[in-house]
């Protein structure tokens, strides 16, 4: 056990601080063994605090004190203290003073990656939430807002580039072949938005002219041999630019705008003020290495981290536990970012898609919290999918309330109200209130309360008085710590459909004509009623269009209901939705027939039709008939059943894949032949859609396991002019029985040796193999050469994608996948914490599995919980999963 249980942290007890910093001078002389870094502090009471000690203490960790200066007097010994948190000086002037603190630290020995690190031998740091502390003695608190000044001292031949927020205003030499530059970021900004970054860079250079005419130069720092991969970083960052002005308003208010790509990264990116650092895989991207997701993926996460200049850095977080108010905010406005770069419902289905698997597991679990949560004892833990996921959400329904127009006269006033500050939750929704003269009171529990609303919607037709009564109950499980749940306020848009596929006229009762075909329905209530007047005839409801609200929908809903909303419904959302709903009833069907002992080889004709004329039907949108044609994940299956059994999820899984693979055989391969022979490798959205259907088709043709087939996989393989293509195909031959399997995995190690996220890739693949054997094949591969334990990316791809992405193999019913992710987590632990604990994430759902696996899952998190010396971040996440 640790030596001392950690402290919780509770948003109840925020105090404002009791100091203000009003300017920072950092100086940095950079060594990777010890890095020297002396602060000038100016510091004075915050006048609006009344009870003034004379004590100030600042947060601290892994430093070490060379000297303390009170207004310019060297302090001895007894006048402060240097602790394992930080720093206390025991009496500080009443009037404005100045600080100057010099400490070390080791770079070199920071493998936790926050604060000051080595990636490849670039120094970088990493700052939120809690880095700044492991880089000198700071208050280290978001709503302590300041103006930096940086010099960096580093020696000139390895590290060439000099980095840090804001702009260049001064450079030098110095003797011993060293140099320095000092910069100056004019805005003043909590110290998690500090950056700085030393190394053999290069950079791709680009401008922005923005829409009042100012000239922005873009840069984009990388490891000299990827300069070739950033052009659609580059690219999706002007992209960004332009739509944040259209969309919002919202001008870059720096000259310089930075990028840099590290190889070791906690997360995806961080947006420090004027100087972004990057996860590798969020950056680089080359037609042949890069698959059009992660193309996507990219033009998404620079969006992200550029949004936040504005919600994130100009508007701060008054606390952490507000982090969902730049969050939430900023995956909406990415997510919306996206949508108008290709196709709105295929973005809107791959977002709900992780909602619902990720985030709702997460809402269902051990870890519960609200998007706003109200304790932690690792802040780390809550960058969560509710705190981004949901409060993006959660915003979104904001939107629905009030309309886009109502919407962005609520942006407006928060930008102006609230610029320069560090603010709350509240005081964003107070704002779309100001702005709209409406009350969100009610819908301020989304903010508070955790777990994922049920809502029931039972339809009754009545043909003599020609009325559909829909009756709406709303309930949300109990949580940790909310035993009982309030209403909540639901936007719930929906429709009605006639029997040949038309749209209703809505008109409600008490209303005095018809409104749109898609209305938005306030819930407020735990049961309401709504009354549709003049339907001519017994309607198909089309029920929370668009996913109007994150709750799980229970409707009673036949498999020809379901059918006729998958080909005929107007929302492609719900279209889309009622596909997958029929899939789940089918596969449900199939898991208790397997449960009960039999082999279930044929499939409902009717899920067959359906899918024939899928296919049959030529497709504006090529990627949207692709994501029509994915089955549910094994991870969504598993979540609808009361206990989650893996073996018959994923053999129910396999036999509609095979079943529709042999069944529509001329279908698939005639929709692969015609689009794999338009192949032109570009990037084109229209490109991107036709290889996206096409893969789709080849992955349902692989299931077949005929010579024709194999051939099919092996020829995509060697000839593919993209990585998207051949990525596909290797993971078609890799979850066969393909005789090259072995020679293809060998020949694009060997191509690809040199290119680390295409490694990536190629454990990634391996480990999510879902065939038997596949856990020694884990084992194995944590011994080869390139696995480190070091780069989280690397674990991500080989312990991340077993553990996460590999539910039939991971939940073996012996117990070795939990004893193999329990060894990974030991050894991981002692090296990054927070990687350690995210890696955990599977083990913390055991409550949904049978006796034998919780119990065999449990006693790896009792092992990890009673480990010496284990980690704030893991602790948190076994003990609150077991309680
Ligand atoms: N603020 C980052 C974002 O855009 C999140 C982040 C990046 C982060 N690196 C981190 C959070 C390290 C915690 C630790 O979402
Ligand atoms: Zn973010």
């Amino acid at each position: 056990m640790r030596e001392a249980s950690p402290k919780t942290i509770y948003l109840k007890d925020y105090q404002p601080p009791e100091y203000l910093v009003d300017a920072v001078d950092l100086f940095f002389e950079l060594d990777p063994h010890s890095t020297r870094v002396t602060s000038r502090l100016k510091l004075r009471h915050d006048p609006a605090v009344e009870d003034r000690r004379s004590v100030l203490t600042l947060d601290g960790e892994r430093l070490e004190v060379e000297s303390v200066k009170l207004n310019g007097r060297m302090l001895r010994e007894g006048e402060y203290c240097a602790s394992e948190t930080g720093l206390v000086i025991h009496a500080v002037p009443d009037r404005p003073f100045e600080l100057e603190i010099v400490n070390r630290l080791s770079p070199e020995a920071n493998t936790a990656l926050e604060g000051l690190y080595l990636s490849n031998g670039m120094f970088c740091t990493q700052c939120e939430p809690h880095g700044f502390r492991r880089i000198t003695y700071y208050i280290d608190r978001p709503d302590v807002m300041s103006l930096f000044t940086t010099t960096v001292v580093a020696d000139k031949s390895r590290y060439p580039v000099l980095l840090s927020n804001g702009n260049p205003v001064a450079r030098g030499e110095l003797r011993n072949g060293r140099h320095w530059v000092k910069w100056e970021d004019p805005f003043k900004k909590p110290c998690y938005l500090f950056a700085l970054v030393a190394g053999q860079l290069a950079c791709r250079e680009d401008r922005f002219v923005t829409a009042s005419g100012r000239e922005i130069a873009l840069r984009i720092y990388v490891e000299p041999h990827d300069l070739d991969k950033c052009d659609h970083a580059m690219q999706s960052l002007k992209h960004a630019m332009r739509w944040d002005e259209e969309h919002f308003g919202r001008e870059y208010d720096l000259d310089l705008y930075m990028i840099v790509a590290v190889s070791h990264f906690n997360m995806g990116a961080m947006e420090n003020k004027g100087l972004n650092i990057f996860n590798t895989k969020f950056v680089l991207a080359r037609p042949d290495t890069a698959t059009d997701a992660d193309y996507e993926h990219i033009e998404g996460v620079i969006g992200h981290e550029y949004f936040h200049n504005w919600t994130g850095n100009r508007i701060t977080c008054r606390d952490w536990f507000q982090l969902s108010l730049k969050e939430g905010l900023t995956v909406f406005r990415d997510q919306e970012f996206s949508a108008s770069r290709s196709s709105p419902a295929v973005k809107r289905i791959e977002d709900v898609n992780l909602l619902r698997t990720r985030q709702f597991a997460e809402d269902a679990g051990p870890l519960a919290h609200p998007v706003r949560p109200e304790s932690y004892i690792e802040i780390n833990n809550f960058y969560t999918l509710t705190v981004y996921e949901k409060g993006g959400e959660v915003v979104r329904m904001i939107q629905t309330l009030v309309g886009p127009e109502g919407f962005r006269k609520g942006m407006d006033l928060y930008f102006d109200r609230h610029d320069g500050q560090a603010v709350t939750c509240d005081d964003f929704v107070r704002c779309m209130e100001d702005a709209n003269a409406i009350d969100l009171s009610q819908f301020r529990l989304w903010y508070s309360q955790a777990g994922t609303p049920e809502l029931r919607l039972d339809p009754v037709y009545d043909a003599g008085t020609r009325t559909l009564r829909l009756s709406v109950r709303q309930s949300c499980p109990p949580t940790p710590g909310q035993p009982v749940k309030q209403p909540l306020h639901i936007p719930l848009a929906l429709g009605l459909l006639a029997r040949d596929g038309r749209e209703l006229p809505l008109r409600l009762a008490g209303e005095a004509e018809a409104g749109p075909t898609t209305r938005v329905l306030h819930v407020r209530a735990a049961e309401q009623v709504f009354e549709f007047l003049d339907v001519p005839e017994r309607p198909v409801v089309s029920a929370l269009r668009g996913f109007s609200a994150p709750v799980g929908l229970k409707m009673e809903r036949s498999a020809e209901e379901l059918a006729f909303l998958f080909i005929h419904d107007t929302d492609a959302f719900n279209r889309w939705d009622a596909g997958q709903s029929l899939m789940v009833q089918v596969m449900l069907g199939l898991i208790e027939r397997i449960r009960a002992g039999e082999n279930p080889q044929s499939l409902d004709p009717n899920l067959i039709g359906t899918f024939r004329t899928l296919l049959a039907q030529p497709a504006a949108d090529l990627s949207y008939q692709a994501l029509l044609l994915g089955l549910p994940s094994e991870d969504y299956v598993a979540s609808l059943m009361s206990v989650a059994d893996p073996d018959a999820i994923h053999r129910a899984r396999q036999t509609v894949r095979k079943t529709l693979a042999t069944a529509l055989a001329e279908d698939f391969l005639r929709l692969y032949r015609e689009h794999h022979a338009a192949e032109t490798g570009g990037l084109e959205p229209a490109e991107r859609n036709r290889r996206r259907l096409k893969n789709a088709c080849l992955g349902f043709i692989a299931e077949l396991e005929t010579p024709e087939s194999y051939d099919l996989c092996v020829r995509q393989f060697r000839e593919a002019r993209t990585m998207t293509d051949q990525i596909a195909a290797l993971g078609a031959i890799v979850n066969s029985a393909h005789p090259d399997k072995a020679d293809c995995l060998e020949s694009f190690y060997a191509r690809w040796r040199e290119e680390a996220l295409v490694i990536d890739k190629w454990f990634g693949l391996q480990a999510s193999c879902h065939l038997p054997g596949t856990l020694e094949k884990v084992k194995a591969l944590t011994a080869h050469p390139d696995f480190d334990l070091r780069n989280p990316n690397r674990v991500r791809s080989l312990i991340g994608a077993f553990s996460q992405a590999n539910p039939v193999n991971f939940h073996a019913a012996d117990g070795s996948g939990y004893e193999f992710l329990g060894d990974q987590i030991v050894a991981l632990d002692a090296i990054n914490p927070q990687v350690a604990a995210r890696m955990l994430g599977a083990l913390t759902q055991w409550r949904r599995y049978d006796q034998g696996r919780q119990q065999a899952m449990r006693r790896q998190l009792q092992r990890i919980a009673g480990l010496d010396g284990v980690s704030k971040d893991v602790y948190e996440v076994v003990v609150k999963s077991l309680a």
